[in-house]
């Protein structure tokens, strides 16, 4: 019935208002004292601080910021995206690793997260930082119905899915850099990327890879200027994991809309009201024909709609060019 125990321990300590009794805890896994027993101690290996209160149960000291796959899998309320966890202390790329995964039939909705990567990759050939014990990197792993055309959407469905995962996680109003990029106060929080295997008309698989800034205090050089985490901006430290289950109960729920609409009509709204870029001047960097203009919203397939001096409309895709601020990189 509980697939994983570890897990469903660690919710019902953090859901129990003061400790909980072994009796219970015996009753609902129809188990005996001594597997209890165990499962706290495999808890404590793990880092967890599990407090024995003499005749009264188990009780979790704190709630540490810590990435596994129970600690992950205890927090997720969704019916499919994240429910399977695949968990490295480190890895390569979580984008890499998820592919590998997909070749061996890992399931659908699967996510595969590290602590941190050697070789993390960013959009357009670049690498991507992710330090140990401070940032989330995580791939989702998904086999849609869908033309290879649309897969580009599946960015801005995750874009949009962590804006509102750290609004509910933390009640903090981040927004979206079109496509993609989760921004709060001009610099950026997050990178997505999204790469397939594909035939001309199938999908095989995508992994959808999503880096967050989350409890970094400070930034290497080269980044400090555009880059931020969620910890620098609100003067606390965050607690990761309950970020990726929130991103990735919204995640589902826009991801059902947009597969039965067949495109981003369903979460246009939303989007927009959350796009930094809407009703300002941008630059879009195209390498033919650069131009400048006043960003409008987006289209229902996700391009960014750029009104020109001259008064017509642009339709920018993302796979091309990139946008900037005309004063900042937003
Ligand atoms: C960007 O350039 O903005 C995209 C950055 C994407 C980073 C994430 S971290 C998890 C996943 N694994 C990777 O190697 N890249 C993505």
């Amino acid at each position: 019935m509980h697939e994983n125990k570890k897990a469903e321990t660690l919710r019902l300590l953090r859901e129990a208002k003061d400790s909980i009794s072994g009796q219970d805890l015996c009753e609902h896994f129809g188990v005996s004292r001594t597997a209890i027993w165990k499962i706290m101690n495999q808890l404590k290996e793990e880092g967890y601080q599990i407090e024995a209160v003499q005749n009264r149960g188990y009780r979790l000291v704190g709630q540490p910021d810590l990435l596994g796959k129970d600690e992950l899998e205890s927090r997720m309320s969704t019916d499919y995206i994240g429910r399977c966890v695949y968990y490295k202390k480190e890895t390569d790329s979580t984008n890499t690793w998820a592919k590998r995964l997909a070749e061996e039939g890992a399931p659908n909705g699967s996510l595969v997260v590290a602590d941190t990567q050697n070789a993390g990759k960013g959009r357009r050939g670049r690498s991507w930082n992710s330090p140990e014990g401070t940032s989330i990197s995580m791939t989702l792993l998904l086999y849609p119905d869908l033309e290879p055309a649309k897969a580009p959407m599946l960015t801005i469905v995750m874009g949009l899915s962590v804006v509102q995962g750290i609004r509910s996680a933390l009640g903090v109003e981040t927004r979206i850099k079109w496509p993609n990029d989760a921004v709060l106060n001009g610099k950026k929080l997050c990178g997505i990327l999204t790469e397939m295997s594909a035939q001309i008309d199938f999908i095989n698989y995508v992994v959808i890879g999503t880096g967050i800034n989350v409890n970094q205090e400070a930034f290497p050089e080269e980044i400090r200027e555009i880059a931020t985490s969620l910890r620098i901006e609100m003067g606390q430290p965050i607690n990761r994991a309950g970020i990726i289950a929130s991103v990735m109960k919204a995640f589902e729920k826009n991801y059902e809309a947009f597969l039965k609409a067949g495109d981003l009509s369903p979460l246009q709204k939303d989007y927009e009201e959350v796009l930094a870029n809407k009703n300002q001047k941008v630059r879009v960097l195209d390498p033919k024909e650069p131009f400048e203009g006043t960003a409008l919203g987006i289209t229902p397939t996700g391009e960014l709609r750029v009104q020109k001096e001259d008064g017509t409309i642009a339709e920018v895709h993302s796979g091309e060019v990139s946008v900037r601020g005309l004063y900042s990189y937003v």
